[in-house]
């Protein structure tokens, strides 16, 4: 089968997506799947063979033309953090041309790529708890003294739509909210202040296969910096992540359990990563951020779950990608 691996996007989060292609490209089963990867970015859609040629890939059908011969894909595998490739606009695209891909569908990925419109349909949904929120837009008149009003700090200052905390401040004091406003404007016209819930942080990758919801071993992420910041994420021995976390079996049943139900009512596809932070002083979980294009370089959570759970990266990739195209 003809299988494209796209990677790159417009993003911040481009150079973690070209790490995630590696790992995915490395373990896709090259006896089953030709793989082509292509590079998205805004200039160009190409893909580079083994002789150094670039070909364009032709987007009125998202095929290639290699020596004369047009290929086409049986399924996209698609490994973009960061738009186009986590907000819905590939997944609208590959939807319109009915070409297969390893996502969730446009609307979930829409909606949960927006922090903020996420976590009032998460809040209503009631299966969890979601810190208290504001959401702010450049063009609007905002007043910090009121921000302030009505939320507690420590806050977190985060572009609405973004990725890998790129732009991301924690606030802990009054003079410090305008810079990190700022800061998150610089990346998105509109921005989620959100308080901050002092707790364990816990994230677990979970994903359907055959009709069949499996989670994955929870990790437990314990920062030495003042969050799990871009740095943390993917410098080793920034931040010491364990899998499986080391949390009482009730504690994992509740992260599961919310986990599993919002995947079904956000109706979700493939891998996605929730995020959540156990507040141990009040014995409640808080919702954090649903990850719809989780990593997948060598740093990252999903894979180092799927080698606790004592599967290969070749089996996990092949049953996404099966269940894509079923
Ligand atoms: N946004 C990064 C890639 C993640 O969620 O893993
Ligand atoms: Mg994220």
């Amino acid at each position: 089968k003809n299988i494209a691996l796209v990677a790159g996007g417009y993003s911040g989060e481009y150079v973690i997506s070209v790490q995630s292609a590696v790992t995915i490209e490395n373990n896709l089963d090259s006896s089953k799947y030709s793989v082509y990867k292509i590079i998205i970015t805004k200039e160009s859609w190409s893909y580079t063979g083994a002789d150094g040629k670039v070909a364009e890939v032709d987007k009125n059908d998202f095929s290639l033309t290699l020596n004369g011969n047009k290929i086409r894909f049986d399924a996209v595998f698609i490994g973009i953090h960061g738009t186009p490739g986590e907000d819905g606009r590939l997944q609208g695209y590959f939807e319109m041309l009915g070409i297969p891909f390893t996502s969730c569908g446009m609307v979930t990925s829409a909606l949960t790529f927006n922090k903020s419109y996420c976590n009032k349909v998460v809040a209503a949904l009631e299966v969890v708890n979601v810190s208290k929120s504001l959401h702010i837009f450049r063009e609007q008149p905002y007043n910090t003294a009121d921000i302030l009003q009505q939320l507690r700090l420590p806050v977190f200052v985060k572009p609405a739509e973004g990725g890998s905390s790129i732009g991301m401040s924690k606030v802990k004091t009054a003079e410090e909210l305008q810079p990190a406003i700022d800061k998150a404007f610089n990346e998105d016209c509109q921005i989620l202040i959100e308080e901050f819930i002092k707790g364990r942080e816990l994230t677990m990758g979970l994903y359907r296969s055959a009709g069949v919801i499996t989670t994955l071993p929870i990790t437990e992420v314990v920062s030495s910096k003042e969050f799990f910041d871009y740095e943390a994420k993917y410098t080793p021995g920034v931040s010491n992540e364990i899998t499986p976390a080391p949390v009482d079996e009730d504690i994992a049943r509740q992260v599961r359990e919310a986990s599993t139900i919002l995947y079904n009512k956000l109706n979700c596809k493939g891998i996605v990563r929730v995020d959540f932070i156990y507040e141990e002083s009040s014995g409640k979980l808080y919702f954090l951020e649903i990850n719809t294009m989780p990593g997948q370089s060598e740093n990252s959570l999903v894979p180092q779950q799927v080698r606790a759970a004592g599967k290969t990266l070749q089996e996990f990739y092949g049953l996404l990608l099966e269940e894509s195209m079923k």
